[in-house]
């Protein structure tokens, strides 16, 4: 049976493209009002013309009709930065999107947890950090892990893993802190379902299934590169043409951030101490180059900006 999500008001944090992936099937989809917040201004303007040329595309391609378009942008609200973070207080459910960082998660999640109310739910789209972590840094100041208070606090977070892009891709990760309780796992998936996707559930082990999987794939066809095996564009172009992926190994690193992808990869390698996992030397020179892929300009491909 499913369970009512019971979200009124959803905050999402950080505005950057899965946080508004994240606010665009929202507003669209589960047709909830959002509160969205990034400490920088400007990347929720740009989020914002994103997210209004992808309502407008979807109009003229007859997806959803002027009326839905506008009633979905009208759900989004930017809180100020004078407000900051508490202007989140009083939403149903935040799902953090910052970057692949554990200590400004912790820090995050600490500040939420002290200001929304008990019962609202705190998720992360993180790609592959702990999210049992993550739920332990929100026990209050004089709580302990095995307090009520502690426990309650701790059993509202959840990993709720969106894919990029997300208003196409259709699947979610649900991801269980040993924390959170089976309430906050239900009204997650129920949002999500509300969201328009399928969700499947992971454990909470570094990089969860999806990138548990991905992220090796993609090092080996760095690897190749680094070794020269192939070149830039035959690894692509065998994994397009001869495994009918949508895109090669080494665009979809630029596509996801070749820094995401670092932070993902080190996740991985610390957090299972096995070598296997090691990030490539190039992918880590390219990082260090400040060449992150698609939205700096310049990863494996060049993108005019
Ligand atoms: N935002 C929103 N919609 C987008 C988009 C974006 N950034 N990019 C493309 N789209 C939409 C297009 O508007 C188009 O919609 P339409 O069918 O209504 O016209 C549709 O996607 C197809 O786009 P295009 O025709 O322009 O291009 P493609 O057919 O090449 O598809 C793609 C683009 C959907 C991105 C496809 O190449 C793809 O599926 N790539 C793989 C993406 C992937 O693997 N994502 C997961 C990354 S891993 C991750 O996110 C997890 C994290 O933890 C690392």
């Amino acid at each position: 049976m499913s369970v009512a999500h019971g979200i009124r008001t959803l905050g999402v944090l950080g505005a950057g493209q899965m946080g508004l992936g994240i606010t665009y099937v929202s507003a669209l989809h589960a047709r909830v009002p959002v509160l969205l917040y990034d400490r920088s201004s400007s990347q929720v303007q740009n989020g914002l013309k994103l997210m209004d040329k992808l309502l407008a595309k979807d109009v003229g391609k007859g997806k959803i009709t002027a009326e839905q378009a506008s009633e979905a942008r009208e759900r989004v609200t930017v809180v100020g930065q004078e407000k900051g973070m508490q202007g989140l207080r009083d939403v149903d459910m935040v799902v953090e999107a910052v970057s692949e960082n554990l200590s400004l998660k912790q820090s995050i999640f600490r500040n939420l947890s002290a200001e929304l109310s008990p019962s609202a739910i705190l998720a992360s789209n993180t790609s592959s950090i702990s999210i049992t972590k993550i739920a332990a840094s929100t026990i209050p100041e004089g709580s302990s892990a095995a307090d009520e208070a502690g426990k309650k606090s701790a059993s509202r977070v959840v990993g709720l893993h969106f894919f990029n892009p997300v208003p196409v891709m259709k699947l979610v990760e649900l991801i269980s802190a040993l924390q959170t309780s089976q309430e906050t796992l239900d009204r997650a998936r129920s949002f999500a379902i509300a969201c328009g996707k399928e969700v499947t559930t992971s454990q909470d082990v570094p990089g969860f299934v999806s990138n548990a999987l991905l992220m090796p794939f993609i090092n080996e066809a760095i690897m190749c590169l680094e070794k020269g095996t192939a070149t830039r564009d035959d690894i692509d172009k065998t994994l397009k043409l001869g495994m009918n992926h949508p895109m090669g190994p080494l665009q979809l690193a630029d596509f996801i951030g070749l820094d995401t992808c670092l932070a993902i990869q080190q996740t991985l390698y610390v957090g299972t101490g096995d070598s296997k996992y090691r990030p490539s030397i190039l992918l880590e020179r390219m990082v260090d180059a400040g060449w992150y892929g698609k939205k700096s300009g310049k990863g494996f491909y060049e993108y005019p900006q």
